[in-house]
């Protein structure tokens, strides 16, 4: 018997007295998800030890090359991690602390269920129309439109809704309403152009004079942001990435794997690793798994057929992250929360599935990271505005999430392709300025500057899908913005 075989045995003898029925099912998947395959025996041996998870990344960066773990790799792996200099004991409720601390919740979503009767629809927009105006305050002194018959012939402004916009003749006419009436408001020139780009139910100032029971428009302003050029200096790094859609047959795992290496500053390349070593970071801005039933047919293009499965085997990527990085993670339209905006966070039961470095924040979430503030939003109403506005395309996401700013608000339109939960508060509406407006859903890569706020668009790590082909959207995959404040890397992880 050689030595080998002998410390085999003894770890044989062990597992009998700590191996009680304990289910290997999760140390097989953890394997499967990073490409092998593991024999009964040797995940045995992974369940025994104290920390698995510490077990699984040793053996997997001993074994690059192997099919199939066995015991001997466990032995190996284990030697080597005995010979490792012992790391300060941190527990799992310490961590927790610390990350909690660190991360300020400055707006989330409540579990609060809504009826969408006509009443809960009136206080939503009442909500929405309130809210904005508070913005233009101070800007624009404005009347209500009942008032409007009083100040005829002079210069007025009025604060209101977009009801409807429809062309006549060369002009275009703003059917605006407020809690007190409705107006026509007629627009031409420059104006008429800046009209054709409105969109239902957003809120807008005008300024012009009356004419019959009519306005006529000399300039249409929006709530938009005051200009702020100072960027907030933090000296530590933020990584934004989105759509990483686990379960998907297009889920590009190699390229996802370069990311992983990297942000655990382990990659072949130093320059990097020393950008990763930096981070303390990482936002998932929705659609984390690639749900079931979200369009038609989509089982054909699903690798994992079950939801719960599918949340599994993200929480095993996640796991992969080096511990002392914060993970916030938003829901998407493919993520298993109700459809409608604003989505709360997921349910404990998927939630509880992801390690203590992990914060679940709902649908949008406002957040403070040691006073970078970050707005989280995913980005389904993008759709709508790269549709209505013609100058808009999905190649340049991070303009359309200007006009979200612009607007204040991050589903300005009522009626399209994104359903909106009518809360009696409107917490779609931007009341207050973020650092970073952090958006995902159209799986192409943008970041830009609007007015001193960081727009970033993160791409996606799953490959065109069918759907995307028939509407000619060609993602840019893998693309990672990562954030210092007054630098910002782009890495390309590959994956086309
Ligand atoms: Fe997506």
């Amino acid at each position: 018997m050689n030595l080998k075989a002998l410390e085999l045995l003894d770890m044989n003898e062990s597992l009998q007295k700590t191996v009680k029925g304990i289910d290997t099912t999760m140390v097989v998947k953890k394997f499967l998800v990073r490409g092998f395959n593991v024999s009964p025996e040797a995940a045995k041996m992974v369940v025994s030890f104290s920390d698995p998870d510490l077990l699984i990344a040793e053996i997997c960066k001993i074994s690059k090359n192997k099919f199939i773990i066995c015991e001997e790799d466990v032995l190996m792996a284990l030697k080597n991690l005995e010979k490792a200099p012992k790391k300060r004991e941190v527990t799992k409720e310490d961590k927790k602390e610390e990350k909690i601390e660190r991360v300020k919740i400055l707006k989330d979503v409540n579990n609060s269920f809504v009826q969408g009767t006509i009443e809960d629809f009136v206080a939503y927009f009442n909500s929405r129309l309130e809210k904005i105006g508070r913005i233009f305050r101070g800007r624009v002194h404005s009347v209500k439109i009942k008032d409007l018959g009083r100040i005829r012939g002079e210069n007025v402004s009025v604060i209101g809704m977009v009801n409807n916009v429809f062309d006549k003749k060369e002009s275009v006419v703003i059917e605006l309403e407020d809690q007190t009436g409705t107006i026509n408001c007629i627009a031409s020139g420059k104006c008429a152009e800046v009209a054709r780009e409105l969109l239902g139910d957003e809120v807008i100032a005008v300024t012009g004079t009356l004419k019959g029971s009519s306005m006529i428009v000399d300039r249409i302003v929006f709530p938009d942001c005051p200009t702020n050029g100072e960027i907030k200096p933090i000296d530590f790094g933020v990584v934004f990435i989105s759509d990483t859609h686990f379960g998907s047959k297009g889920f590009l795992e190699d390229s996802w794997k370069n990311f992983i290496e990297w942000l655990n500053c382990e990659s072949e390349n130093a320059e990097l690793n020393k950008i990763a070593e930096k981070v303390k970071y990482l936002i998932v801005a929705g659609d984390i798994v690639d749900g079931v039933g979200v369009y038609p047919d989509q089982e054909k293009e699903l690798a994992i057929i079950d939801v719960y499965e599918q949340y599994e085997v993200a929480a095993m990527h996640l796991d992969d992250i080096r511990k002392d990085i914060t993970v916030l993670i938003s829901p998407g339209n493919h993520d298993a929360v109700r459809q409608a905006e604003p989505q709360p966070c997921l349910p404990k039961e998927f939630s509880n599935l992801f390690p203590s470095n992990v914060k679940n924040l709902g649908n949008p979430a406002f957040v403070e990271l040691e006073g970078l503030r970050v707005l989280i939003y995913h980005g389904r109403s993008l759709d709508d505005l790269v549709t209505k506005i013609p100058r808009l395309s999905y190649e340049y996401p991070h303009k359309a999430m200007e006009e979200l700013l612009k607007r204040r608000h991050l589903c300005p339109l009522y009626g399209g392709r994104s359903p909106i939960a009518p809360s009696k508060e409107d917490l779609l509406v931007i009341d207050e300025l973020p650092d970073v407006l952090h958006s995902g859903h159209v799986h192409t890569y943008g970041t830009g500057f609007y007015r001193g706020v960081f727009l970033v668009n993160s791409s996606t790590w799953q490959a065109q899908t069918e759907f995307q082909k028939k509407i000619n959207l060609n993602p840019i995959p893998c693309n990672v913005a990562v954030y210092f404040g007054d630098k910002v890397y782009r890495i390309n992880f590959g994956g086309g």
